[in-house]
C-alpha cells in the first residue's frame, strides 16, 4: 500500500446561525458529544479517538468553514503549502501550533476552487473507547460540489496525493488511506458542500441511528440504501440549518491493488438509486439542499487573510 502524505480525514467546522439549538441537536440527536467549548465555538467528539469530529461557530448562516485532515508527519505541512501554492492555492494560516483545544500544528490553505482545507499534525487524541451502536465513530467523508470537477480533481490527486478509487459520471471517489474515499467530488456546477458523512459502527448503527432522528422530527431524506462506488451503506437526512449529514457504514476497504471503474461501469437500471433497490428516488428539497452551503471567500491578496463571509456569491441568495 502507497503512503499517503495525507492520512485520514478527522473533522469540519460547521457555522450556524443559532449555536445553542446546534449543540442540541448534534448532540442529543444525531449523537455526538461535547468534547470542549472555547471562544464561543462547540467542539463535539464521537465515540473513537479523534478530538473531535465536529466544531460549530457562531456565524450569520449555514456555512462550511473549512474540512480538517491528519498528516503523515509535521514536515508534510510544510510540503502542503509549497504544493498548494504551486497549484496556485493560498495560505490563510502558515504552519504554526494549534490554539484550538485539539492542539498540535496545523496548517489552513485554500485551494484554487475556493475550499477551506486544513491539515493537522499531533493533535490530541482521547483514549480508545470502542464503538456503541447507533452512535457515530470518527468522520466517514466529505462530498464537495465542484464547478470544474476536473480541476478540483487534479489539485486533490496532483496537490494532496489522494488516489483515485472510482469515477462514476457525476463523481470522483478520492482515497487516502484504506478507506474507499475520505472525499467525494461531485459534478454539480457550483462549488460548495454537497454533504457530510460519519462512520458508524455496522449497518445496524444506521437503522438505530436513523430510527433516533425519526423520532425527534428528522425524516430520513435519502435512503436507507447501499452504495455503488464504496459499497456502503447509507441514511441521509437534513438538519435543522440545511446541512445534508449522512449516516454510513461498512465503507469497501482497499488497498494498492484496487483497480478503479469509470462511468460505463456505475450504472443503475432505470429508477433504482441504490445497489439493493430499495432507496426511493431523492426529493427535491435533498437535491435543494445540497447546492446550499458555500464555503466562506477571501479578501483580496492584499488585505487581511481573515475570511469575508460574503453573501453576494451563496447560493442561499438565490
Ligand atoms: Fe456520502
Amino acid at each position: 500500500m502507497r503512503e499517503f502524505p495525507i492520512t485520514a480525514i478527522r473533522s469540519v467546522d460547521l457555522g450556524v446561525p443559532d449555536i445553542t439549538r446546534a449543540e442540541a441537536f448534534y448532540e442529543k440527536t444525531w449523537g455526538l458529544a461535547v468534547a470542549a467549548r472555547v471562544r464561543g465555538a462547540v467542539y463535539l467528539r464521537a465515540t473513537g479517538r479523534d478530538h473531535h469530529v465536529l466544531a460549530l461557530h457562531p456565524h450569520p448562516s449555514a456555512e462550511i468553514l473549512s474540512v480538517s485532515f491528519r498528516v503523515r508527519s509535521e514536515k508534510t505541512l510544510e510540503q502542503i503549502v509549497a504544493a498548494v501554492i504551486e497549484a496556485n492555492g493560498r495560505v490563510i494560516d502558515p504552519v504554526g501550533p494549534n490554539i484550538e483545544p485539539d492542539g498540535g500544528m496545523v496548517v489552513k490553505v485554500m485551494s484554487p476552487e475556493g475550499y477551506v482545507l486544513r491539515f493537522h499534525y499531533g493533535d490530541a487524541l482521547h483514549d480508545q473507547s470502542g464503538p456503541r451502536c447507533s452512535y457515530p465513530f470518527r468522520l466517514s467523508h466529505v462530498n464537495l460540489n465542484c464547478a470544474d470537477i476536473e480541476a478540483t480533481n487534479r489539485f486533490f490527486q496532483g496537490t494532496l496525493g489522494f488516489q483515485l478509487t472510482d469515477r462514476s459520471r457525476a463523481m470522483a471517489f478520492l482515497s487516502c488511506n484504506q478507506d474507499h474515499h475520505a472525499v467525494v467530488l461531485a459534478d454539480s456546477g457550483l462549488n460548495g458542500l454537497n454533504h457530510v458523512a460519519w462512520m458508524m459502527p455496522d449497518l445496524e448503527s444506521v437503522m438505530r441511528g436513523s430510527g433516533r432522528m425519526i423520532d425527534q422530527g428528522f425524516p430520513i431524506g435519502w435512503g436507507v440504501g447501499r452504495h455503488g462506488p464504496g459499497d456502503n451503506v447509507f441514511a441521509y437526512f437534513v438538519d435543522p440549518f440545511g446541512f445534508v449529514i449522512e449516516y454510513t457504514a461498512e465503507v469497501l476497504q482497499v488497498n494498492g491493488d484496487y483497480q478503479p471503474h469509470g462511468p460505463e461501469y456505475w450504472v443503475w437500471p432505470p429508477g433504482r438509486t441504490d445497489h439493493w433497490g430499495i432507496a426511493p428516488p431523492k426529493p427535491d428539497y435533498v437535491k435543494h439542499a445540497q447546492l446550499a452551503i458555500p464555503f466562506p471567500t477571501l479578501k483580496s491578496d492584499n488585505e487581511d487573510s481573515d475570511l469575508l463571509f460574503s453573501r453576494a456569491e451563496s447560493p442561499n441568495s438565490k
